[in-house]
């Protein structure tokens, strides 16, 4: 069995092991940066980022990385250890028709997608999770060859169905839960079976239904990891189930949480929003006597525009609490704000962990197909302004040949 990716996959489990207490926390939890004991040049060069500085560097996570390097000095091992090669496509014609109703970054995501499956003669597909089919469309479309898709929502099933037929595109629809009996039966061996973006536990089981039925091929683009029935992550390979990580659904968020940077109007929101959730954090501290973070639910973003006393009044009631009459709300409110700033320093730490921690996930699934008996690759199949989930995991299974 190749070891390459189990290599890769230690490598990136010591280090990130090593640094947990760099990434392995929540920033609203801490009421200030919380490495002063162990790193005190680090949060003292945090401290001295502007906002200005703090928003450019989630545009160039290779220059933050080579920044923290000097404090983090792994930080740039943990860089290197994420690079993917690109796909290499095959190009296919379509015809122009087929794009209906798909939005121009999805469709340009299936394109990549498909053309980085490999041709094969008398192969039938599956597409799991497939909403309205758009990609095993393109894939029926371009090599004509039949799709069944899998999916839950009756309408996607119907609106696919109704367009395939339509254009005589060689698609079954099936509309089942991925997760029953019935969805295992369309898992078999003499076939490709695609996921584009299937969330979490539903990739997963199409992994596991594959490996166990021998499929001969599968191609896997992973998202929303924290997406679990249980409350932590479960690793699929021998080489994972070997690491003393334990990932609960807010690590899991992590890979997932995008650094775009946005425009003044969103920044002015963002910081209104999470200075009143940090203020009424630091209220709340005061009035239970338990300095612990209290999470509050969503809110309709109306409230915000009343005032930081009327979120508090909101945010009491959610929790059941009462704020006496004489809280003086701008002392409150002031704490608040100066705890977003550090939020954001931790963010921007936090940062260059982000595709580390995804490569992890990605290389457990790796490791898990390898040790299965397939052949893998993992690599991006699209640029990440289309998508930052642009990598692709497929595995050729190996006996393929002795059948
Ligand atoms: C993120 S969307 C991806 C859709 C499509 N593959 C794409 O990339 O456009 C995930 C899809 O999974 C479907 N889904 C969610 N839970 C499911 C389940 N238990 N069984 C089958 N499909 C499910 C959703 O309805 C949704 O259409």
């Amino acid at each position: 069995m190749s070891s390459g990716f189990q290599k890769r996959f230690s490598q990136l489990d010591s280090l990130l092991t090593d640094l947990r207490p760099y990434w392995q926390f929540m920033p609203y939890a801490e009421k200030a940066l919380p490495w002063n004991d162990i790193n005190p040049a680090l949060c003292d060069w945090l401290s001295a980022q502007t906002p200005e500085n703090l928003e450019s560097w989630k545009t160039d996570t290779s220059s933050l990385c080579n920044a923290i390097s000097q404090f983090v000095p792994a930080a740039t091992k943990l860089h290197r250890l994420c690079a993917l090669t690109s796909t290499e496509t095959e190009r296919y014609s379509l015809p122009p028709y087929l794009n209906t109703g798909i939005p121009g970054r999805k469709w340009q995501q299936i394109i990549a997608f498909n053309d980085s499956l490999p041709s094969e003669s008398d192969i039938n597909w599956l597409e799991w999770c497939a909403g309205k089919g758009y990609l095993g469309r393109v894939i029926s479309a371009s090599r004509r060859q039949p799709v069944v898709s899998l999916e839950w929502q009756k309408q996607l099933c119907d609106d696919g169905q109704h367009y395939a037929d339509k254009n005589a595109l060689p698609m079954t629809f099936i509309h089942a839960d991925a997760f029953t009996p019935e969805a295992d039966k369309l898992v078999k061996q003499k076939q490709h079976a695609v996921a584009l973006h299937a969330c979490g536990d539903l990739h997963v089981t199409l992994l596991k239904k594959a490996a166990s039925n021998g499929t001969r091929a599968v191609s896997v683009s992973p998202c929303c990891f924290h997406l679990i029935k249980g409350n932590t992550y479960q690793p699929l390979s021998e080489t994972a189930k070997a690491s003393t990580l334990t990932l609960n659904k807010h690590d899991l968020k992590l890979p997932l949480q995008q650094t775009v940077t946005a425009g003044a109007g969103v920044q002015k929101k963002r910081f209104v929003e999470v200075s009143f959730r940090l203020g009424f954090d630091a209220l709340q501290r005061h009035l239970t006597g338990r300095d612990a973070y209290l999470p509050v639910p969503n809110c309709q973003k109306a409230l915000l525009n009343e005032g930081f006393d009327t979120f508090c009044g909101w945010a009491a009631e959610q929790k059941g609490l009462k704020i006496p009459a004489a809280t003086d709300f701008a002392h409150w409110l002031a704490i608040g704000e100066s705890r977003f700033n550090d939020v954001e320093r931790m963010e921007t730490l936090r940062d260059i962990f982000r595709r580390p921690l995804e490569l992890w996930l990605v290389l457990d699934r790796a490791c898990f197909l390898e040790e299965s008996g397939y052949s893998v690759s993992l690599t991006e199949f699209c640029h990440r302004e289309l998508t930052p989930r642009n990598i692709l995991i497929q595995g050729i299974f190996r006996d393929e040949k002795m059948r």
